[in-house]
């Protein structure tokens, strides 16, 4: 049976209060409930700390992520956080999202030598794409599909153009995890995971909220 990725991208949300109530109403998680599933959750960077103790201390079953790192190493970077730094708490990174590229100018070369630099540091990289045409680095092998029309709308993507950009991906590259990202709700998960080649979701507007992300998680 495959192991499906359910990731939590908060983006620029919640105060250190509101991080620590979704971690504590989310502990009602058990391993029962996640059989073959993972949960990464990617909070803003400044709850990392406080969230990497509360989960060590609960013992809870999320391991964390984050949304983006820097392009550069260590050094005079005014604002960076680098990818040495981010390893000491999390297993993840996302790198590429559309907001990035669309309200910060990221592009191709800047997402590859963030690709390498979280490689070289260790870290699982989750690369987004938006459709077949986004190039991936040569040794992603884990990409999240998120059609930029799907995103914060209400308007998912179909499991079946979603099935068919996976299939896509694993046939023309390194990858092998596919997931899905768009408007993903507790009524609509299950019917992306039911999906050969997808192989988890990637939760924006609808992580936010405890309840919400406990019955996904669930269902996913
Ligand atoms: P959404 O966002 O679930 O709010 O559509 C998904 C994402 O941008 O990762």
């Amino acid at each position: 049976m495959k192991k499906v990725f359910i990731v939590a991208n908060w983006k620029s949300n919640k105060t250190e209060s509101e991080a620590k109530d979704w971690l504590s109403q989310v502990s009602s998680l058990r391993d029962q409930d996640l059989l073959n599933k993972e949960i990464i959750v990617c909070p803003s960077f400044v709850h990392l700390s406080a969230m990497k103790t509360f989960i060590e201390e609960q013992k809870l079953p999320i391991k964390l992520g984050v949304q983006n790192i820097s392009p550069f190493g260590e050094g005079a970077y005014t604002g960076e956080i680098n990818s040495k730094q981010i390893k000491g708490f999390v297993d993840f990174v996302i790198i590429g999202h559309s907001e990035r590229r669309k309200n910060f100018g990221e592009t191709d070369e800047m997402l590859f030598q963030k690709f390498k630099l979280a490689k070289e540091a260790g870290l699982n990289v989750i690369f987004c794409v938006q459709g077949k045409e986004i190039k991936v680095p040569e040794d992603a092998n884990i990409i999240a599909y998120e059609p930029i029309n799907a995103i914060g709308t209400g308007n998912p993507d179909t499991p079946e153009n979603a099935e068919n950009v996976g299939v896509y991906f694993k046939a023309n590259s390194q990858v092998s995890r596919v997931l899905y990202g768009g408007s993903v709700t507790a009524a609509n998960v299950s019917g992306f995971t039911q999906m050969p080649n997808i192989d988890g979701i990637l939760v924006g507007g609808a992580s936010l909220d405890p309840l919400e992300f406990l019955q996904i998680s669930k269902n996913a």
